[in-house]
């Protein structure tokens, strides 16, 4: 009786390992490329930062960017397969993508926000600084800018997670052939925050997002004083398509490839935030980047440039928009922006008193699935 019953199942066990080493969808390469897919104004510079510092990781910001300057006359919807196209190459270390967008005789000093990549400031692409230092990006600047362009591809293909943050793509689909391309290995983090907070700040930097903006809605619908809700209306649309595929892994090959974060939860709880993200993205947590994390958010250290909040607390910074916005503007704001906000779990405020109220919290986590869903 149990001989056979112990046959089956070594046999069965057997039968199943043939089956998932031989099973072509699952074989991807051994690196982990790791999009972060967010917006302007956003958090996305500082989460970008989380993950170039670690010593693990090459990580450009924003290369999409290069795609745009070079066809502003274009509309995001019609530049998506070139931003796809040039952020494969870049998650292969093949840095011959820019040579359509920038000139030949380039520098790695040219390639958009260089210096916040901590790879492209410690060997082999800069010499100064060692590849395990938490590194600024002025320090960065000063030091390491003289180098020629092919340190670029030199420095990625050492690394074994290759992290890019892009806030160019407006829909999840566009990506879909990078998911089940077999010679990458894809993970998505959707970073997504309040769209108050974002208007906000994006008030702040107006003549700066002027071209990004044109391009976004185009130039008819971004005049005037509609303009800036007409943008956010878009970005908030691109979020509710994003998260609703990506939560639902629909399709499958989504599946344990996509994260949603919410800048808002990272402010909360930094250290913790990290910690999930890390374990998304297969990295270790490193005792020293834990203290660096604790420091930028709460105002010591290196990170002022990095959290853009001087030396005040992140938490409170967060928030500036319901002391700062007047109530008209909100109100505005949340006609466009209800169902992202309903969906993300940002609850809406219905007068100046609910908006002013600060012991009123407007972060739901109902709604949300566990924000783990990546692991
Ligand atoms: C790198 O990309 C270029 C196109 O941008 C392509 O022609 C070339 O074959 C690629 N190189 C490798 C090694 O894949
Ligand atoms: C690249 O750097 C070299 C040496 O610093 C400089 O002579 C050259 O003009 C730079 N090229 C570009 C395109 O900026
Ligand atoms: C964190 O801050 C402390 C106190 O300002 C400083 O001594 C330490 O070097 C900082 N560490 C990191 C990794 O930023
Ligand atoms: C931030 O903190 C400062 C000083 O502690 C305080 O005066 C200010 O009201 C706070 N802002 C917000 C939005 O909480």
């Amino acid at each position: 009786f149990w001989l056979p019953t112990v046959f089956s199942i070594v046999f069965i066990c057997f039968l199943s390992q043939l089956h998932s080493s031989y099973s072509p969808q699952e074989k991807k390469p051994a690196q982990v490329h790791i999009l972060i897919l967010s917006s302007w104004r956003s958090g996305s510079s500082f989460t970008g930062q989380l993950f170039s510092q670690h010593p693990d990781v090459f990580y450009l910001m924003e290369p999409a960017w290069h795609v745009w300057t070079a066809m502003y006359q274009n509309r995001a919807k019609a530049l998506q397969m070139a931003a796809h196209d040039l952020i494969r190459s870049v998650f292969l270390c093949n840095m011959s993508v820019f040579d359509a967008y920038m000139s030949t005789q380039r520098n790695k000093s040219d390639l958009f926000q260089w210096e916040a990549s901590r790879a492209l400031c410690s060997p082999p692409a800069c010499d100064h600084f060692q590849r395990n230092h938490i590194i600024s990006k002025t320090a960065c600047k000063t030091l390491c800018s003289r180098y020629p362009f092919s340190k670029v591809e030199e420095a990625c293909k050492t690394y074994s997670h290759r992290v890019i943050k892009e806030v160019r793509f407006f829909d999840l689909t566009v990506l879909y052939p990078l998911l089940t391309d077999p010679s990458l290995n894809l993970k998505i983090i959707h970073l997504v925050r309040d769209p108050r907070a974002v208007f906000h700040s994006r008030e702040k930097t107006l003549a700066a997002l002027i071209d990004d903006n044109n391009i976004v809605v185009g130039p008819q619908k971004n005049q005037g004083e509609r303009g800036p809700y007409n943008v956010m209306q878009e970005i908030c649309k691109s979020h509710i398509q994003i998260y609703t595929e990506g939560s639902q892994a629909l399709p499958s090959f989504l599946k344990g490839r996509y994260m949603l974060v919410r800048y808002e939860d990272i402010v909360n709880d930094p250290l913790a935030k990290a910690a999930q993200m890390y374990k998304f993205a297969e990295l270790h947590l490193i005792p020293k980047l834990e203290v660096w994390v604790y420091n930028i958010t709460h105002g010591k250290g290196l990170g002022t440039q990095v959290f853009d909040i001087g030396s005040r607390d992140a938490v409170n910074v967060s928030q500036a928009w319901r002391k700062n916005l007047p109530f008209q503007k909100i109100a505005k704001l949340q006609n466009v922006c209800k169902d992202a906000m309903d969906l993300l779990g940002y609850r809406l405020v219905m007068s100046e008193e609910e908006q002013k109220d600060m012991a009123l919290n407007l972060l739901f986590t109902q709604g949300l699935p566990p924000s783990d869903t990546g692991s």
